[in-house]
């Protein structure tokens, strides 16, 4: 009898700038330890240096100028269409910087990660690592989340934190935070592809638990 192998996780990842987060789940993936497949990576910026990563890895591109598009609804189709001719299992949200309609998020709703440097619920929205400054907050992060029309607020599936130090400014306290976002979102990823990570009925569950609202627990050193 002839076995064939259990199909790939197809994950699609929605950019507009740099990437690097991108980049995280390219190197995740091609050292074998994130099993996904990367079907495309659609921007909405025609200059995001992430379209030359996914270029240099194989990946197909796509860009979906919003500044071509009259609205939010009509950009939102447009986009919906580009990512469903993949037809993707998973959408990464990996420094996505567009809004997007309640309409759109609820096409996609259970199969939709963010990340988002901050330990949400605080600090939604822009400008995270000088807003936990000047709060004077003794410690900062970055969570990974279930995307729902509330912008930077489904739920949270995980978070990781970092020592906010005294000499730090928003740069310093960006780049400490960003090397988490480069561990914790490829294990999100993997987690969902294996099934472990769930969203039912607006509640995170990994390994059919519900999880707290600050997500699952992860250990500092884990890695994928
Ligand atoms: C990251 O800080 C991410 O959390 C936020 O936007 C930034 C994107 O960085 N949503 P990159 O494009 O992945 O380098």
């Amino acid at each position: 009898m002839t076995q064939t192998a259990s199909p790939r996780t197809r994950v699609l990842v929605l950019i507009s700038g740099s990437g690097s987060n991108l980049q995280a789940l390219i190197d995740a993936q091609q050292s074998g330890k994130l099993p996904v497949e990367l079907v495309a990576v659609i921007s909405n910026r025609p200059d995001a240096k992430g379209l030359q990563r996914a270029e240099r890895a194989g990946i197909p591109t796509q860009v979906v100028d919003h500044t071509r598009f009259d609205g939010r609804d009509s950009f939102d189709r447009a986009l919906q269409q580009a990512i469903d001719a993949y037809a993707p299992d998973l959408i990464v949200l990996a420094g996505f910087m567009r809004i997007l309609t309640e309409h759109f998020t609820r096409q996609y709703q259970g199969r939709m990660l963010n990340i988002h440097p901050s330990l949400l619920p605080k600090y939604q929205g822009l400008n995270t690592h000088e807003r936990a400054l000047q709060a004077g907050d003794r410690e900062h992060g970055v969570s990974v989340h279930f995307v729902t029309a509330e912008l930077d607020g489904g739920p949270v599936a995980l978070q990781a934190r970092v020592p906010v130090l005294p000499d730090d400014d928003a740069s310093r306290l960006a780049q400490r935070v960003l090397q988490q976002e480069h561990r914790i979102y490829p294990l999100a990823v993997k987690w969902f592809a294996q099934g472990r990570l769930r969203m039912v009925d607006g509640r995170v569950f990994m390994d059919s638990e519900p999880l707290e609202p600050s997500g699952y627990p992860i250990d500092i050193h884990a890695t994928l």
